[in-house]
């Protein structure tokens, strides 16, 4: 791979292999492992894409997982009312609703039947707030974060170790990546901005940090004009488009052809990000586990 384009392919396998470590380890002392319930709703075809790649690759750290199918029709109280199941369930550590739901259904309210202890996405209020007020940890538990925020954090460290200081833009404020990965970068003591889709100066914004994170889903967004050779660029936008032939392609928020050679260092779509929130969502997966049963740190993860 070009020295300049950050291979998240490569860290999530790291990662995933630490895990797969632990889990080992964890499974010849105590004889159990840990399992994920994941909740589809309908038949929303990327979602069924995500899924399958989300239990394909716990299989391989050796946690086990269930897949729960509903129809697209289910009301918001028989989903809740599935939700509650598991919560209940000693046999499930933790539990996953594939999002977009259906638009008659309230994601909020879904989110927050799932018992906080269980919420492997992080997306639990009770999960929010001990990572908005930070250092919040009674009983010494892992904080559960959202995943995508965990490895655009990763994938940025990789690159410059010591972020404090920096200034920071993140583009787009959603509860999955913008808001948590604002938060996660602020404890490490980066300067953030976050711009949203009513943001007047994004060129300004963009050539005054040094560390662009764009997750919109508005293609080529980010252009050359916007970006230096100081720049490190993580694109989190998964975007299909037609291409003339009648194919489709996946990218991203980044004009990635135009913008790679320029800057310090850039994640491709598909293989930046995409990898690692899978790799952390199995992570936050066995940090679930190990809470439930009060185990600590079982081995040191390499990088
Ligand atoms: N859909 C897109 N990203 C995510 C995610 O991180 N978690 C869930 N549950 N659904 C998603």
């Amino acid at each position: 791979m070009i020295s300049n384009i950050i291979d998240g392919r490569e860290s999530a396998q790291i990662l995933k292999n630490n895990i797969k470590k632990e889990v080992s380890i964890l499974k010849n002392q105590h004889d159990i492992s840990p399992k994920i319930a994941v909740l589809l709703v309908g038949d929303d075809q990327a979602s069924n894409i995500y899924v399958s790649a989300k239990e394909k690759q716990a299989k391989e750290v050796g946690i086990d997982s269930i897949k729960i199918k509903l129809n697209k029709n289910i009301t918001q109280n028989d989903l809740i009312l599935e939700i509650k199941k598991l919560n209940i369930d000693d046999s499930i550590n933790a539990i996953l609703v594939q999002l977009p739901l259906p638009k008659h259904i309230d994601p909020n309210e879904i989110i927050f039947s799932i018992d906080p202890k269980k919420d492997v996405d992080g997306f639990h209020i009770e999960n929010v707030g001990k990572l908005t007020i930070g250092g919040y940890n009674k009983n010494k538990n892992s904080i559960i974060i959202p995943c995508t925020a965990l490895g655009c954090a990763h994938l940025i460290e990789k690159i410059e170790k010591n972020i404090s200081g920096k200034n920071i833009l993140i583009i787009g404020s959603s509860n999955i990546v913008g808001m948590p990965l604002s938060r996660l970068l602020m404890a490490k003591k980066a300067t953030v901005t976050i711009a949203n889709s009513a943001t007047k100066n994004l060129k300004f914004l963009c050539q005054n940090s040094e560390i662009i994170i764009s997750a919109t889903g508005v293609v080529n967004l980010i252009t050359k004009d916007m970006v230096n050779k100081n720049h490190i660029i993580i694109d989190v936008g998964i975007n299909r488009i037609n291409l003339k032939d009648g194919k489709t392609k996946l990218v991203g928020d980044v004009d990635f052809d135009n913008i790679y050679p320029i800057v310090r260092a850039i994640t491709p779509v598909p293989g930046g990000v995409g990898p690692m929130t899978i790799a952390y969502l199995l992570k936050n997966c066995l940090e679930l586990f190990k809470n439930q049963n009060n185990i600590d740190i079982v081995t040191k993860y390499e990088r």
